[in-house]
């Protein structure tokens, strides 16, 4: 397929209930090019999961427009149903079933025929051939994974959705999934769009991205581009002795000091400008660990929201802040 795979116009989704209504989608834009890893980045209640079920039929648009797999969502959703697959959050898998029969289910349950040699190939292909007939109540955590795409993936269809697809996992599992999701989309030629609030996720994975939040797309492009648009570098400074914040803040220059755990991050203009200057404020033998680091998808959403994508509880944040001071005067 060429063009777009998904092309969305105007897009808006209230939620109404008796308690009042939540407009969790408002006027969203997106085209998302045939064959890309697409990922929409959002913090918790941006409306990226209600993207995914609109997209897919499961919930109806309040207006709008959208195609998927080159057909209408609200009048050909049959056509798009057949042509999508979906990874969701939860588990899909039903664990008294072998991964064999787990695709036989899906098999029936989507009314495919002919659907055997492609199990095959699938289970050939997430390394799953040798456990094909074993309970999957024994599989490991990315071997489950690995069978929810396998499933998703049967009817062979243009364009999987993964909603939040590494939630909870550990970091190996995380990496090993962020390869089958790339490895998948060049072999089977599908387009991916994924949901995350994980910054390293979109950047490592994602071919472009969205950000989104309260329902607006805010910046999309490449992560390269994205990143383009923010002139900062963030200087990383692990030291001994507590910073005289006010005192670095003084030089030109600098935007932002922040203590982040065991370090503090200080957000700059240019690195190189600011170092001679730095070191001449602070008492090199207590640093331990200088690092310089370009801006991140991270410094995108903070200049264009003022918030960072994991802090939606400001109250903590407080709290950690009072605590690290108390720490600072006491000791
Ligand atoms: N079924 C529903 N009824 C009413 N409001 C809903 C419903 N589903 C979602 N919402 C609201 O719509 C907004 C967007 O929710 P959504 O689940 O799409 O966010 P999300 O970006 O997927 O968040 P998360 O990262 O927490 O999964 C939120 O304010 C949410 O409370
Ligand atoms: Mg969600």
């Amino acid at each position: 397929m060429n063009g777009s795979a998904i092309s969305i116009r105007d897009l808006s989704k209230v939620y109404r209930s008796k308690g009042g209504s939540v407009k969790a989608l408002d006027s969203v834009s997106l085209e998302i090019p045939a064959g890309t890893v697409f990922g929409l980045l959002g913090p918790n209640g941006a409306g990226k999961t209600t993207l995914i079920k609109v997209l897919t039929g499961i919930s109806p648009m309040t207006g709008g427009e959208a195609t998927v797999a080159g057909f209408d969502v609200r009048t050909d959703s049959l056509k798009v149903r057949a042509r999508i697959g979906w990874v969701a959050a939860e588990v899909i898998l039903d664990d008294d079933f072998s991964a064999r029969e787990n695709l036989w289910l899906q098999a029936k349950l989507q009314d495919l025929e002919d659907w055997e040699p492609r199990a095959d190939v699938l289970l050939k292909y997430f390394d799953l051939d040798r456990r094909a007939d074993d309970k999957v109540s024994g599989f490991s955590t990315g071997m489950r994974k690995k069978l929810e795409i396998a499933l998703a993936l049967l009817h062979q269809p243009a364009v999987i959705f993964m909603d939040e697809p590494t939630i909870g996992l550990d970091v190996n599992t995380r990496r090993m999934l962020w390869e089958i999701v790339t490895g998948v989309h060049k072999e089977f030629g599908v387009t991916v769009l994924l949901t995350t609030h994980y910054i390293e996720e979109a950047e490592a994975l994602c071919d472009r991205v969205a950000i989104i939040d309260h329902g607006h797309i805010i910046a999309q492009g490449t992560p390269a581009e994205l990143k383009a648009r923010v002139k900062a570098d963030i200087v990383r400074l692990d030291t001994d002795e507590a910073l005289d914040v006010p005192r670095i803040s003084a030089i030109p220059g600098v935007q932002e000091v922040r203590s982040e755990g065991n370090e503090w991050a200080i957000r700059t203009a240019s690195a190189a400008t600011l170092l001679p200057a730095l070191l001449a404020t602070i008492r090199t033998d207590s640093v331990r660990r200088i690092t310089v680091e370009g801006p991140s998808l991270e410094t995108v959403f903070l200049d264009l929201t003022g918030r960072r994508i994991g802090q939606e509880e400001p109250m903590r944040d407080v709290r950690k802040f009072y605590a690290n001071m108390r720490r600072q005067v006491g000791g």
